[in-house]
C-alpha cells in the first residue's frame, strides 16, 4: 500500500507514518510532579490534553523562579502556542476554572488557547455539599476527599441525570435542570444526611454569570483533537491523580471516581487507543499518599517527617501534610503494567541527598510467603508487610546537577535498580522543583 502524506487520506489510520502523542500519568498515589514533566514536554508539543478528574488534581508548575498551582486548566499553559484542552471525561468547577483564568491572565498568561469540551459534566454546589455530607457520615471510614464534589459529580455522571457544559451554557436549559436537581439532591440532602438544603435563589444568578464567561471557550475537543493528531502536530496527555487512585485499578474504595492510568485517556479524551504512541509514568523517589487508605511502605517515624519536611509534601490543593514513605516498586511495577507504560521520571531524588542508607520494597511478606505483585483486595494488602532492600545513600545538594552524568554513582545506582524491579527505563530524573531541574537520560 502506497503512503500518503497525512491528512489525505479518508482513513488516516491505514497510511499515517508519524504520530506524535504522548501519554503522561501518575504511577503511585498523585503528585508525582506530573505538572513540572508536563511543563517541560509541553515547550516542545503543541497540544495538551486533560481527560480525568477535576479540581481534585492540583498541579504545580515553576517557570522563571514563579510558581503557578493548576488545578483545572492543562499544565501547557504556560507555553503560549500550546491549545491547551479539558477533555470531555473532566469534571469541571465553574468559578474554579474561572478563578484560575483570572489569575494567570492577572500573571500575564495568555489563555486564549484554552478550550473546553461540551460534554464535561459541571461540578455545581450540591456536589460539593454532598461531598462534605457523605465523607461525614462515613465516620472513621471516610476516604478522605479533597472535598471538591468529584464523586458526586462523576455519580451523577453515571445515573445520567448531570449537566453538561453545553447545558450549562444555554441559560433557559441551565436554569431548568438546575432547579430539579438541586430538587433531587436536596432530598438526599436532608432526608439521608440531615443537612441543610441548598436554595435555587442563593447560587442559580451567580452560575449563569459563570456560564456567560465560560461559554467562548466551549468546543468540541475531539475533533480538534483528531484533527491536531491527524496533521502530525505533537499531543501530549496530561495525568491527574496516581494509578493506585484508580476507581477500577487503584487501592479500592480509598480511590477517586475517575480513571488516571492511561487507558482513562481514550475515554476521557474521545481518542483512539491506536492514536496514541508513548505512555509516560511519573513517580517519585519515594512514596506519598494524600488521603486515606493502605500504604505499605509508609514511615510514620523521624524518616517519614524528614521527608515530608525536606521534600514540601503538603497538599497543593488541601494543604493536608501529605503520607511518606520508602519508594515501593511493587506498586510502580503494578503501574508499568496497567498503562503499558514505555519509562517512567523519577522525581524528587534531591530530597533523598544525605540519608546515609535508602530503602526500596521489593516484595512484600503475605502469609509467610513473599509476593512481588500488588495484591486485588485490600484486606490482603492490609496484611502485607514490605520487604526492603537497602541501598547506600549519596551526599551533597544535587539540584545543581545539570545532567544525569553528574550525579552521584550511588543515585544512578538508585536509578538502575528501580529499573530493575520496575521493568521499566527511566528517561528522566528530577533534582529540584524547575523546570530547568530536570534531567534526561
Ligand atoms: P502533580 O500533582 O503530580 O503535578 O504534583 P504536585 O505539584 O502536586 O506535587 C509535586 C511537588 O513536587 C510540587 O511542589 C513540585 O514543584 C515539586 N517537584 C516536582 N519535581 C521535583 C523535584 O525533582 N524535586 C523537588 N524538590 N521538587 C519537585
Ligand atoms: P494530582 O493530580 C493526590 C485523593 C484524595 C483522596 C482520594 C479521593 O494532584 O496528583 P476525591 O476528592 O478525588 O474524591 O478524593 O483521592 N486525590 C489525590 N491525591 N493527588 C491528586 O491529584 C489527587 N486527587 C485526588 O486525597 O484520598
Ligand atoms: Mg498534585
Amino acid at each position: 500500500m502506497a503512503i500518503e502524506p497525512i491528512g489525505k487520506s479518508l482513513n488516516f489510520l491505514q497510511e499515517v507514518i508519524f504520530m506524535s502523542t504522548k501519554v503522561v500519568i501518575g504511577a503511585q498515589w498523585g503528585d508525582e510532579g506530573k505538572g513540572k514533566i508536563i511543563d517541560i514536554l509541553a515547550s516542545e508539543s503543541d497540544v495538551v490534553v486533560r481527560s480525568s478528574g477535576g479540581n481534585n488534581a492540583g498541579h504545580t508548575v515553576e517557570a522563571d523562579g514563579v510558581q503557578y498551582k493548576l488545578h483545572l486548566i492543562p499544565s501547557g499553559i504556560l507555553n503560549p502556542k500550546t491549545l491547551c484542552l479539558v477533555g470531555n471525561g473532566v469534571v469541571v468547577d465553574p468559578k474554579v476554572i474561572l478563578s484560575e483564568i483570572d489569575t494567570l491572565i492577572s500573571r500575564g498568561i495568555d489563555v486564549s488557547n484554552l478550550k473546553i469540551d461540551a460534554r464535561c459534566h459541571m461540578i455545581l454546589p450540591y456536589h460539593i455539599t454532598l461531598d462534605a455530607l457523605s465523607e461525614a457520615s462515613r465516620g472513621k471510614s471516610d476516604i478522605g476527599t479533597t472535598k471538591c464534589g468529584i464523586g458526586p459529580c462523576y455519580m451523577e455522571k453515571a445515573e445520567r441525570s448531570g449537566i453538561r457544559m453545553h447545558e450549562f451554557v444555554d441559560e433557559k436549559i441551565f436554569r431548568e435542570r438546575f432547579k430539579t436537581n438541586l430538587e433531587a439532591k436536596n432530598l438526599l440532602i436532608e432526608r439521608v444526611y440531615g443537612g441543610e438544603p441548598l436554595k435555587y435563589e442563593d447560587y442559580v444568578e451567580e452560575y449563569v454569570e459563570c456560564a456567560k464567561r465560560l461559554k467562548p471557550y466551549m468546543a468540541d475537543c475531539t475533533v480538534l483533537l483528531y484533527n491536531a493528531i491527524k496533521e502530525g502536530k505533537k499531543v501530549l496527555f496530561e495525568g491527574a491523580q496516581g494509578t493506585l487512585l484508580d476507581l477500577d485499578l487503584g487501592t479500592y474504595p480509598y480511590v477517586t471516581s475517575s480513571h488516571p492510568v492511561s487507558g482513562g485517556v481514550c475515554i476521557g479524551a474521545g481518542v483512539g487507543p491506536t492514536l496514541i504512541d508513548e505512555c509516560i509514568g511519573v513517580v517519585k523517589s519515594y512514596t506519598t499518599r494524600v488521603g486515606k487508605g493502605p500504604f505499605p511502605t509508609e514511615l510514620l517515624d523521624e524518616m517519614g517527617d524528614l521527608i515530608r519536611n525536606r521534600g514540601n509534601e503538603f497538599g497543593t490543593t488541601t494543604g493536608r501534610p501529605r503520607r511518606t514513605g520508602w519508594f515501593d516498586a511493587i506498586i510502580v511495577k503494578f503501574a508499568v503494567r496497567t498503562s503499558g507504560l514505555n519509562s517512567i521520571a523519577v522525581n524528587k531524588m534531591d530530597t533523598l541527598s544525605d540519608i546515609p542508607t535508602l530503602k526500596i520494597c521489593v516484595g512484600y511478606k503475605l502469609d509467610g510467603e513473599v509476593i512481588t505483585e500488588l495484591p486485588y483486595s485490600l484486606d490482603l494488602l492490609a496484611k502485607c508487610e514490605p520487604v526492603y532492600e537497602e541501598l547506600e545513600g549519596w551526599e551533597g545538594d544535587i539540584s545543581g546537577c545539570t545532567s544525569y552524568d553528574e550525579l552521584p554513582e550511588n543515585a544512578k545506582k538508585y536509578i538502575a535498580r528501580i529499573e530493575e524491579l520496575c521493568d521499566v527505563r527511566v528517561s528522566m530524573v528530577g533534582v529540584g522543583p524547575n523546570r530547568t531541574q530536570n534531567l534526561v537520560r
